[in-house]
């Protein structure tokens, strides 16, 4: 078979990014052009200025994938684009984009949902095994996906309340430090140590997870101290809510592979961009005995190779869209 080249167009959130992936993946170029400063001057994503940034940008990211790949737009195999979940209007622009791009160069359309996109960065420079376990930590998932083939996607766990990405950027913002969260929680929590108790959540046997409680545990002990007129340690606390969601997080995982046999762990989403939680799941894959994959940090938080990665199995079954596809803000992946 000729190689497949796909150009792939991720806009759900706040990066507009986009791709060219040979065969699904051997990635030939990728750009991302994050709005993160913008962002952050408001404390998170603002959706309406997403749209707007991704508008401007969109033709700039095409140029410059193009240009770094080398390739001309008649050696691409066909048009990839997340059509769900995310924001409506971020989503619109890059569907919007793959649609005039596959008319006007006559390429197949392939729809990607972006879940499916996190856990198929993981086949990017590697060859996902199956049965495997998926774990997908974002900022609107925190799911544990059972996988016993391509795009077979059975959930087995999740969380019956906030996703773990939205905690830490809840956390963050009590303790005052920038958007994005994330990262920025998981540095003040190098300096820290094990100084504040916070509860355990979901002491049961269920591979469900939760973590609302723990959010608002954070959110009520910074309000008692404040009221008190006491000082946070703010790496502490920091660093004893990473341990508790994160130690959540690993039981599960521990439970569900004691459950179900497979040869590998993917871990999957933009929490996976965290070494505490990369560091856990490489010792409970060691303890399993089972192979880990976890993405190079630059495929853990959202871009477009991750996109036609998850798009060349759907080529290979000739699963394309129409030009009538639409962008949907929520949608399953099971
Ligand atoms: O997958 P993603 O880029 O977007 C969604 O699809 O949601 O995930 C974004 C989430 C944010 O909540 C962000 O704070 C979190 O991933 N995140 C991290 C880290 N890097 C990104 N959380 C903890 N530690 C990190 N290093
Ligand atoms: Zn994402």
């Amino acid at each position: 078979m000729n190689d497949v080249y796909i150009l792939a167009i991720e806009s759900s959130c706040d990066e507009t990014s986009m791709a060219i992936v040979k065969n699904g993946r051997e990635v030939i170029s990728m750009c991302v052009n994050t709005q993160m400063k913008t962002h952050a001057l408001y404390g998170g994503v603002v959706p309406e200025i997403a749209s707007r940034m991704h508008t401007e940008n969109i033709t700039r990211v095409l140029d410059e994938v193009l240009k770094n790949s080398n390739l001309k737009m008649d050696k691409i195999s066909a048009i990839a684009v997340t059509y769900a979940p995310g924001l409506l209007g971020s989503l619109l622009v890059g569907v919007e984009c793959a649609k005039v791009l596959s008319l006007v160069h006559n390429k197949p359309l392939i729809a990607v949902n972006h879940l499916a996109g996190h856990i198929y960065a993981n086949n990017i420079d590697n060859k996902m095994s199956f049965p495997l376990l998926a774990l997908v930590v974002s900022g609107g998932h925190t799911d544990l996906i059972l996988m016993k083939g391509d795009y077979d996607f059975q959930v087995v766990g999740k969380t019956l309340d906030d996703a773990i990405g939205e905690c830490y950027d809840k956390v963050a913002r009590v303790l005052g430090v920038s958007y994005p969260g994330g990262p920025n929680v998981e540095k003040l929590a190098l300096a820290g140590a094990y100084n504040y108790k916070l509860p355990k959540m979901m002491v049961d046997d269920s591979l469900n997870l939760s973590f609302s409680g723990l959010k608002s545990a954070v959110i009520n002990l910074v309000h008692n101290e404040k009221q008190r007129g006491n000082d946070i340690n703010k790496g502490d606390l920091a660093y004893c809510f990473q341990y508790e969601a994160i130690d959540e997080i690993e039981r599960k995982v521990r439970l569900a592979l004691v459950k179900y046999d497979v040869k590998e762990l993917v871990v999957a989403g933009g929490v996976s961009a965290n070494s505490y939680l990369r560091e856990k799941m490489k010792k409970v894959a060691n303890d399993y005995h089972i192979k880990i994959s976890i993405p190079d940090f630059k495929y853990c938080t959202d871009n477009a190779a991750m996109i036609g990665a998850a798009a060349y199995p759907l080529y290979l079954k000739n699963e394309f869209s129409d030009l009538d596809l639409n962008a949907k803000s929520q949608l399953d992946l099971y």
